[in-house]
């Protein structure tokens, strides 16, 4: 049986053209199912877009379109944006599609089926910014706006007809579940919230919407649409062909292996969805990760409050791979960050070009022209070249458990110190004074040649395209990246031919004035 994981995004709202924050959640995404992916394990990736609600009906209508239409023309951006990022998503899900809606009605009818549901009449508060409701003490009244306290939007008071899902009745099995289950729910300070909040007492959740009609229809009653949210999480098993259980991808990939989503969904994951969930008698995913937010100055960047950051313009200026490597290396995974391109400018000077293409250049400039372009054959390790390899592989597994627990900073800092000491140790080792020493001489380039491999191969995940450029210089393809072979200091093939590789990296010229 071959390992298998299941990662998810959040599935955008097609509202407006996708922005830094949604490019942010997509590349960590896509850099834990690539490491996953040459770790082994065979990886559903999956992402979307999320397309009912009365905000996407009340967008399309300011620009006079059809919803639908509005949407195709939307999504198309994000499914694009997939593609520009260089994401390797194995499916992209839209709530439009017929694949879907069918998964919607049949949940709906089970939670009817078990008496999760029943008709009674809402009147409360909703954002449907956030297409959420919110109680009488998660509101604030601001020069006479009342909005949520917690995302800031607007709220309006709404009064109707709705079905609702008898929420409080798994307040108790949730909390049991959290407790037995003490990894569901990431990071640590997220998941006490996520408990005080379950703590303070569940409300039954109005799940259906009589006065508009822009969603998944309620099957036993037309007038209704489905709730957005509980049309939209139930996206991560519609894709998996749910239920259909004997459906290959169902029984493969389901329970997801974790949901990444931005901490101002968590509630929704880590509430109503398990819940939804417990009482449909489906399996829970095994992890849900809130991620920080990517700010502006001291906001989170938001299409609503107009203060985003367009990633194909900063694609178009530095390229892909430094974007993927800056967001992943200077957000503090887990905590909010701001960006800037002065930061990135630094990233992109000091590490990628300085630390990675240089030393990338270097061996391969000293070995062309020192060791006839191959390979080097006649190798005798010491203890200092021993030492600096065995890191590899005395790491390795230390490097899959933080992986596992999503610690994407201590991955970065271990390239980072791992670049460090190469440019090290080929710089101390001077083999430039070894030319009567050739075993010597060899033996440095060598070390270093497979330290490079070792690097690139762990740097695939972060930017993968430079990966590949500089695994070039020894011909080694995509499908020939796998993770355990870090363990191996003599994996590259005496006597083979290095290639000359181009420029990784270009530095950017900084005015310092
Ligand atoms: O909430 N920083 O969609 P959405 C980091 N459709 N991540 C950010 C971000 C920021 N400033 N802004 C957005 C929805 N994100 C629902 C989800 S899932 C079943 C339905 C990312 O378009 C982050 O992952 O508002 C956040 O949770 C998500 O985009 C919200 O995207
Ligand atoms: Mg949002």
């Amino acid at each position: 049986m071959p390992k298998t994981f299941y990662i998810t995004t959040p599935i955008y709202y097609p509202s407006a053209k996708p922005h830094m924050g949604h490019a942010y959640s997509s590349i960590i995404a896509d850099f834990f199912a690539r490491f996953k992916r040459i770790d082994g394990f065979d990886v559903q990736f999956l992402t979307g877009t999320d397309e009912h609600g009365l905000k996407i009906q009340r967008s399309a209508e300011k620009q006079n379109i059809e919803p639908l239409e509005f949407c195709n023309q939307i999504s198309k951006t994000f499914r694009d944006l997939s593609q520009t990022l260089n994401l390797t998503n194995t499916d992209f899900i839209r709530t439009t599609e017929d694949r879907h809606k069918k998964t919607v009605q049949h949940l709906w009818k089970e939670l009817e089926k078990n008496d999760d549901i029943y008709l009674s009449k809402y009147s409360g508060w909703y954002s449907v910014s956030d297409e959420a409701f919110y109680n009488e003490d998660e509101i604030e009244d601001i020069d006479g706006i009342k909005r949520s306290i917690s995302s800031k939007s607007t709220v309006e008071w709404i009064e109707e007809e709705s079905y609702f899902f008898r929420l409080s009745k798994w307040e108790k099995p949730l909390l049991k579940y959290y407790e037995t289950h003490p990894n569901f729910i990431a990071p640590e300070s997220k998941k006490n919230e996520v408990i005080s909040f379950v703590k303070s007492g569940l409300k039954d959740l109005s799940v259906s919407r009589k006065s508009f009609s822009w969603g998944i229809k309620v099957p036993s009653n037309n007038d209704h649409v489905i709730y957005v949210w509980l049309d939209a999480l139930t996206n991560y098993i519609s894709a998996l062909n749910y239920p259909n259980t004997d459906d290959v991808l169902f029984k493969n990939f389901w329970p997801a292996s974790i949901h990444l989503i931005g901490k101002d969904i968590l509630r929704f994951h880590a509430v109503y969805w398990p819940a939804f969930l417990l009482a449909a008698k489906i399996e829970l995913p095994l992890r849900v990760y809130g991620h920080g937010w990517i700010l502006s100055g001291d906001e989170k960047m938001s299409k609503s409050k107009g203060n985003i950051l367009d990633p194909i313009e900063i694609i178009d200026q530095y390229g892909l791979d430094p974007l993927r490597y800056y967001l992943i290396k200077e957000v503090s995974f887990g905590n909010d960050g701001n960006i800037s391109q002065e930061r990135l400018e630094d990233c992109i000077n000091s590490d990628l070009a300085n630390n990675f293409g240089n030393l990338c250049q270097r061996v391969t400039a000293f070995a062309i022209k020192n060791c006839d372009g191959k390979i080097p054959s006649e190798i005798k390790f010491q203890d200092d070249d021993l030492l600096i390899l065995n890191k590899f592989k005395n790491n390795l597994d230390n490097i899959r458990s933080k992986i596992d627990c999503q610690n994407i900073n201590f991955y970065i800092d271990y390239i980072i110190n791992s670049l460090f000491e190469a440019n090290k140790y080929f710089n101390d080792q001077e083999p430039w004074k070894k030319k009567d020493d050739l075993t010597r001489l060899n033996t440095i380039v060598y070390t270093t040649l497979e330290i490079v491999r070792k690097i690139s191969f762990l740097l695939y995940p972060i930017i993968p395209e430079s990966s590949l450029k500089a695994l070039k210089i020894f011909d080694i393809e995509e499908n020939k990246i796998e993770l355990h072979t870090i363990t191996n200091n003599e994996y590259l093939t005496k006597g083979n031919n290095l290639n000359k590789i181009e420029i990784l990296f270009k530095k950017i010229e900084k005015n310092n004035d």
